[in-house]
C-alpha cells in the first residue's frame, strides 16, 4: 500500500475496510470534541460520531458549481471545540469533488483552528469526463491529514472488508492502536486478495471499472433526464447520483417507500444523508446495466405519477 500510494510503510494502517478506518481515526481525538462534516452526508459520520459522544457539526455542499464545498461554510461551522474536519472526494452522494483553489482557503482555516483533515477518498479514481481529485498531500500538512482509502469500490471486493489510512507516523500509531482495540486486524484473505491486486498493478483493472462506470452513468443520465421532477447534476466522480423530487408532496423517506412499494425499485432516502426534505433521493449506477435500465425507468414512471405536482414528464 505504501508503495501504491507513494508513502512510507510506518505512514499506513490497514483496517477493517474505510469503515474502521473512520472509527478508529476519530477514537484518536481528544474529548469533548466535535467534528464537521459535509452536508448531505455518507451516514456512517452523523452514525459514528454518535456513537463515539462526538457533535456533530455540518458545512453545506453547494449544488452549484458541481457540489463543491464552500470555505465560508466551513468557517461559520467552525466551534472552539472543534477538533476535525471530514472531506470526502468524489462525494457520496452527490458525486462532486471541491477544486483546489477552495481546498487552499480550507486549509488556512483548518491550521488556524488546528483541525485534523480527513479525507474520505473511498472512490477516489473513479472519475468521469477528465475530473480529477486534488492532490491533497500537496495542500495539507502532513501532520494534520489522515486519508481513508477503501478496497471496497475500486477493486470491487466490498465483502473482503478491507481499508487503511495514511498520516503521519505518530497519528498512524494511535490508530494502530484503536484498531486493535476495535478488531485487531483486518481479514487476512482481504488482505490475501489486496495484495495480489496490488501486485497485478492496478491501473489496467481501475481503468476497466470506470469505462463500464461511466457507461451506466451515461444510461443513467439519459433515462433520468426525461423527467423534469426528477433534478440532478451529473455526477464528478463515485457511483451515485443525488436528485431532488420538484415539487414532491412527500418527504425524501415517503417517496423512496413509495419507489419500492409502488415502483418495485430501491432507492436510498436523503435523509440518511441528513437531508429528510425536501425529497431527495440517491441512486446507484454501480448495477448491472439491464437492472439500471429497468430500476431508472421505474423510478422515472414513479416520479412522473406523483398526484399534486403540477408538473409531469
Ligand atoms: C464515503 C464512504 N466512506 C466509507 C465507506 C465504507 O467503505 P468500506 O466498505 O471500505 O468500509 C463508504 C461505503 O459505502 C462510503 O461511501
Amino acid at each position: 500500500v505504501a508503495d501504491w500510494q507513494r508513502s512510507e510503510p510506518h505512514e499506513v494502517a490497514i483496517t477493517v475496510g474505510a469503515s474502521l478506518a473512520l472509527v478508529a481515526t476519530l477514537c484518536t481525538l481528544p474529548r469533548p470534541a466535535s467534528i464537521l462534516v459535509p452536508r448531505p452526508y455518507y451516514s456512517a459520520y452523523s452514525q459514528v460520531p454518535a456513537l463515539l459522544g462526538l457533535d456533530l457539526l455540518t458545512y453545506e455542499l453547494d449544488r452549484e458549481p458541481g457540489w463543491q464545498l464552500s470555505a465560508n461554510s466551513v468557517a461559520q461551522s467552525i466551534r472552539a471545540d472543534t477538533r476535525a474536519l471530514i472531506l470526502n472526494h468524489p462525494h457520496n452522494p452527490t458525486g462532486g469533488i471541491t477544486d483546489a483553489p477552495t481546498l487552499r482557503q480550507v486549509e488556512e482555516l483548518a491550521s488556524d483552528a488546528s483541525l485534523l483533515v480527513i479525507s474520505d477518498e473511498t472512490y477516489a479514481g473513479i472519475v468521469f469526463d477528465g475530473a480529477s481529485v486534488p492532490d491533497l498531500r500537496s495542500i495539507f500538512r502532513d501532520r494534520d491529514l489522515v486519508r481513508i482509502l477503501s478496497f471496497s469500490k475500486l477493486f470491487g471486493m466490498p465483502g473482503e472488508r478491507l481499508g487503511c489510512t495514511i498520516a503521519a507516523r505518530e497519528r498512524t500509531t494511535s490508530i494502530i492502536n484503536a484498531h486493535w482495540s476495535l478488531a485487531m486486524s483486518a481479514p487476512a484473505s482481504g488482505q490475501a486478495m489486496a495484495l495480489q491486486a496490488l501486485r497485478a498493478g492496478p491501473d489496467r483493472h481501475i481503468r476497466a471499472l470506470v469505462d463500464q462506470l461511466a457507461r451506466n452513468r451515461e444510461r443513467a443520465i439519459e433515462i433520468l433526464s426525461k423527467c423534469r421532477r426528477l433534478r440532478f447534476l451529473a455526477p464528478s466522480g463515485g457511483c451515485f447520483i443525488w436528485i431532488e423530487v420538484v415539487d414532491c408532496p412527500l418527504d425524501s423517506r415517503s417517496f423512496a417507500q413509495l419507489c419500492h412499494e409502488v415502483g418495485g425499485v430501491k432507492v436510498v432516502s436523503g435523509h440518511f444523508f441528513g437531508v429528510p426534505s425536501p425529497a431527495h433521493i440517491r441512486v446507484s449506477f454501480a448495477v448491472p446495466p439491464d437492472e439500471l435500465t429497468a430500476g431508472l425507468r421505474r423510478l422515472v414512471h414513479v416520479a412522473s405519477t406523483l398526484e399534486s405536482s403540477p408538473r409531469t414528464c
